[in-house]
């Protein structure tokens, strides 16, 4: 694709990253996610005859390609969940343009032999949520019976398999899991795991996201630097969301990402696909665009990408950088229902 055809949106930024949620389901209820009062049996999640079949999600990542898109992540809910995402996998691996694969899961579901079907299929990357290896606070953030030994044993068994690279998320809440920080440290530095923490967002409706319970990425820094001096590294590609930093002595990186304290909206290249086939421009939008319907309408793919282009073109979403200069914060003026995280993955 020539500099020519690179379509940006209003703001200059290029569409480089689709992330697509392939479920909104998840066998975890962490409380910053699927609050379970919420998230309860009541709840009506998506139908299967509602979800994007894996051709119809191909034929859309194989349009965002031709606008440059190379970077794909698969999300949910839990993406493991999704019966032989496998086959999906293939048939993205396969699309001219895709060089980049990588899928966020909570591990759980990882077996060895899953390690290596997910690896074969062509997936390259994983990031696994982990927020604490204290096992009471494991399971008072994420309200479900699951040993935290089958997600250890998960990341093993990932890092076991061959994949590029492994990183594990940890969303940091102020006096729930922040003392889990060294203990998270300790255990994944030297494993080639790059560990990075999360500053707890104000995303989706009804996680009682407050100020007060953001630990902010210099006070992340703080606590870590008490024990493991560190240095500050590159980032490997414009606008990555993680800032990265080096243990001194050669054990490997860490990420901070910084959504609430330093927003880095001006990069941002990315672009989400509901289960259902909405496409949202900014993690924090209250709606998206519905491609499904054009999908299942017979419209031509010129005129799927006619329509792709006038999107990403229009597109002006910067809710982050908004909030941050926003008395209001955590609801910039306006903001109606925000969409779930578990809805659009992360
Ligand atoms: P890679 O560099 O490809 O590994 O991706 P990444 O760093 O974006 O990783 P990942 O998707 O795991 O993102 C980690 C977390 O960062 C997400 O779970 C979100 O909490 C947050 N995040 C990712 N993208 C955005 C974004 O566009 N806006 C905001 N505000 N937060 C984001
Ligand atoms: N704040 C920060 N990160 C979040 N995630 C989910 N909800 C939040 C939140 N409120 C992260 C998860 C996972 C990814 C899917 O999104 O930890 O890494
Ligand atoms: Fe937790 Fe991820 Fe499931 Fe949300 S989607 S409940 S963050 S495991
Ligand atoms: Fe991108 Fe929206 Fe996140 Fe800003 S808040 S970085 S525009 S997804």
């Amino acid at each position: 694709m020539s500099e020519s055809d690179r379509l940006t949106d209003s703001l200059n930024r290029p569409l480089h990253d689709l992330r697509v949620s392939v479920t909104d389901r998840c066998n975890f209820r962490c409380t910053y996610c699927m609050p379970r009062d919420v998230f309860g049996k009541g709840y009506k999640f998506l139908r299967q005859n509602q979800l994007l079949s894996f051709e119809e999600i191909a034929r859309l990542v194989r349009l965002f390609a031709q606008f440059g898109v190379s970077k794909l992540r698969l999300t949910g809910g839990e993406p493991l969940l999704r019966k032989d995402i496998e086959s999906l996998i293939s048939m993205l691996a396969d699309i001219a343009g895709i060089d980049d694969i990588a899928m966020t899961t909570n591990a759980s579901l990882i077996t060895k032999d899953r390690a290596r079907t997910l690896r074969d299929a062509g997936l390259q990357r994983l990031n696994i949520s982990l927020d604490a290896l204290d096992n009471d606070i494991y399971h008072q953030m994420n309200d479900v019976n699951i040993p935290l030994k089958k997600v250890l044993d998960g990341i093993e068994f990932a890092n076991n398999a061959g994949f590029s690279s492994i990183k594990v998320n940890m969303v940091v809440q102020k006096g729930v899991n922040d003392q889990d920080i060294l203990p998270m440290v300790r255990y994944f530095r030297g494993t080639g795991v790059i560990l990075r923490f999360i500053e707890f967002m104000d995303v989706g409706n009804h996680n009682q996201w407050n100020l007060d319970q953001v630990l902010t990425a210099r006070e992340i820094l703080e606590v870590i630097q008490a024990e493991f001096p560190v240095e500050t590294k590159q980032a490997s590609y414009p606008g990555e969301v993680a800032k990265k930093w080096e243990f001194s002595d050669g054990a490997g990186e860490i990420g901070i990402i910084s959504s609430i304290s330093q927003p880095f909206c001006g990069d941002c290249s990315r672009a989400r696909l509901s289960a259902i086939g909405e496409l949202f421009t900014c993690l924090f939008a209250s709606s998206g665009f519905d491609l499904r319907n054009l999908v299942r309408a017979d419209q031509t793919d010129e005129e799927i990408a006619q329509k792709l282009m006038q999107i990403w073109s229009a597109r002006s979403d910067r809710y982050s950088e908004v909030r941050f200069s926003s008395e209001n914060i955590g609801r910039p003026p306006g903001t109606s229902q925000k969409v779930e995280m578990s809805y659009i993955g992360g």
